[in-house]
């Protein structure tokens, strides 16, 4: 069965992979895109220019948020959404803080169970493909939260250009047409029938989505309700009825945001806001960097052998804890201020030795006393009055189930595989899970999504966050001590190269041809298992900087066709 699942697990993380020659990756000397005011980074040109137009026309960073966030769902369906679901970080100019959870949640008709056969197996395609694997969509009802909440334009006027995108159409980037070739059989065969992106297409041509324009008209007129209710919903709900899905229209009117207060961490003289659960995100990247803190990173030097192996011993125990831990907190009891404070997390490297790698065997999560048990993309948006925004939104796999509804031109998630279909078992990202994101109705699935704000000294500093699964994480982790312990630019951060190490399976996941060869031997020697594979993705971080002069540096991963705009 563990054969079943890891061969499954390699497919979809391919299948989660961009097209992306990784040649040695060099770190440049210059800066990334620099503007002076406000700036969009996003994974894709036309969003990019949709977010910094709204910026032009007045608008501030969430009106740009909700128009970048759709302008993705019309130019990279691969992970843009409306059916999906993402979170926000936030920092206004006047220094307050917070996030939103728009993450979708169980079908109140899921088990615990559900994809496991008579004999207690699990059946991993079940979770991954078809109308079972589809989460309630919370993204349509993340974009009305903050227009709600922080929003100054009419929605009419946000939506505007994204509506007029979808008619015009996007033109296909050669990366584009690789992913949609990779999946053209798959369309076929999830939707029994061709769809609109199933056409054979080249790089250059345009395609036009009329049919998600009628939605996102009918949006705009009928607001949130349309989707969670209306003609919108009903299409989405029968869609899924006919195909086996569980998805009610209950499911789709009780679906809930919430606001919630981030994780803060202190790093040096950096103070790092990131998402609390149910992202995994936040916790994790905290205790690393509290791991991390007492080692004196820039004297071991970028990517050298011994920055790795503390990186990877602080990242083996940290996925450990999240292994067990973490969860939907409405549902899981989860002891956020244990698990980042001093005392637990010093303790957490006292068996960790320079001399020999500590095997993940050997490694549980850390005991708390009195405790009982029980593909994505990122954009950073900075405005002229100068709030930023992080945010990360997700369909899960590379577009999601793959089930299109050809009426409303989306696709729809497979969120559920991020919930643990039993206790051990890993999911797609090779992940492990316990009780605390077991399946229940209503509850939301543990994610890995790291949208993240850095202040410095009291003040705006960064804006950054990353798709990649497990690999989020460590990806955003790494960024950050580009900057803050080797002295990188934001554009030479974003592109420095990467390794990754999330407890189990127990090895360090190297981006190809981009380490020496002798340091990996030295690894090697120490006792770490080496994965050097073409399959995987290390993160696509697009990101943020205060420069010391004021202006604005973006960080546009080169892996993608990622893009800086500003003004
Ligand atoms: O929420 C999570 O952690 C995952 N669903 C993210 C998926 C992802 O990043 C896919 N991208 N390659």
């Amino acid at each position: 069965m563990k054969k079943i699942i890891y061969f499954v697990a390699i497919i979809l993380l391919v299948s989660c992979k961009e097209e992306q020659p990784l040649a040695t990756l060099k770190s440049k000397d210059n800066l990334g895109f620099v503007a002076d005011s406000a700036m969009v980074v996003s994974a894709k040109e036309e969003a990019s220019s949709i977010g910094l137009f709204i910026l032009q026309q007045g608008g501030n960073a969430f009106d740009a948020m909700v128009a970048t966030e759709m302008a993705l769902a019309v130019s990279y369906p691969f992970a843009g959404n409306l059916g999906g679901g993402g979170f926000m970080v936030y920092r206004k100019a006047d220094g307050e803080i917070g996030s939103l959870d728009y993450r979708e949640r169980a079908p109140y008709l899921a088990t615990k169970t559900m994809y496991q056969d008579k004999d207690g197996n699990v059946q991993p395609e079940k979770s991954m493909f078809g109308a079972l694997a589809v989460g309630v969509p919370g993204t349509v009802a993340g974009i009305f939260a903050t227009h709600e909440k922080f929003g100054s334009l009419p929605m009419e006027e946000i939506l505007k250009p994204v509506i007029a995108l979808a008619q015009k159409g996007f033109v296909v980037t050669e990366k584009q047409n690789n992913t949609l070739a990779r999946y053209r059989e798959q369309f076929l065969q999830e939707n029994k029938d061709t769809i609109l992106f199933a056409k054979s297409y080249n790089s250059g041509d345009t395609i036009k989505n009329p049919q998600l324009a009628n939605t996102l008209e009918r949006i705009v007129q009928n607001g949130k309700d349309e989707f969670y209710g209306g003609e919108t919903g009903k299409k989405l709900v029968a869609y899924l009825q006919e195909r086996g899905g569980i998805m009610s229209m209950e499911d789709l009117k009780e679906y809930q945001t919430h606001w919630r207060d981030p994780i803060e961490v202190k790093y040096n003289d950096l103070k790092i806001i990131s998402m609390p659960p149910p992202s995994s995100g936040g916790i994790v990247l905290g205790q690393i960097l509290k791991m991390l803190e007492s080692y004196p990173l820039d004297e071991f030097g970028h990517n050298s052998l011994k920055s790795i192996q503390v990186l990877t011993e602080a990242e083996r125990r940290a996925y450990a804890d999240r292994s067990f831990y973490l969860g939907d907190p409405e549902f899981f009891d989860i002891p956020v201020e244990t698990l980042l404070s001093d005392e637990y997390v010093s303790g957490r490297m006292d068996n960790f030795s320079f001399e020999q790698a500590t095997p993940s065997s050997s490694i549980s999560y850390g005991e708390i006393p009195g405790y009982e048990s029980d593909e994505t993309t990122h954009y950073s948006i900075v405005d002229q009055f100068g709030n930023a925004i992080a945010v990360t939104t997700t369909l899960n796999g590379a577009y999601g189930s793959k089930m299109f509804i050809e009426e409303l031109g989306f696709f729809l998630n497979n969120e559920m595989d991020d919930f643990s279909s039993k206790p051990g078992v890993p999911n797609m990202f090779g992940l492990i899970g316990a009780e605390a994101n077991a399946i229940a109705p209503g509850k939301k699935m543990l994610s890995s999504m790291t949208p993240t704000i850095v202040e410095k000294n009291g003040e705006f500093y960064m804006s950054l966050g990353s798709p990649g699964g497990s690999t989020i994480i460590t990806s955003v982790l790494q960024t950050i001590l580009n900057v803050e312990e080797f002295g990188m630019s934001m554009q030479e951060a974003v592109d420095a190269p990467r390794f990754h190490h999330q407890w189990l399976p127990d090895e360090i996941l190297f981006e190809p041809r981009a380490f020496e060869a002798q340091i990996l031997d030295s690894l090697t020697q120490k006792g770490y298992n080496i994965n050097e594979g073409e399959s995987r993705i290390i993160g696509k971080v697009d990101a943020i900087k205060v420069l010391p002069d004021g202006r604005l540096e973006g960080g546009a991963d080169k892996r993608g066709d990622d893009s800086a705009k500003g003004y």
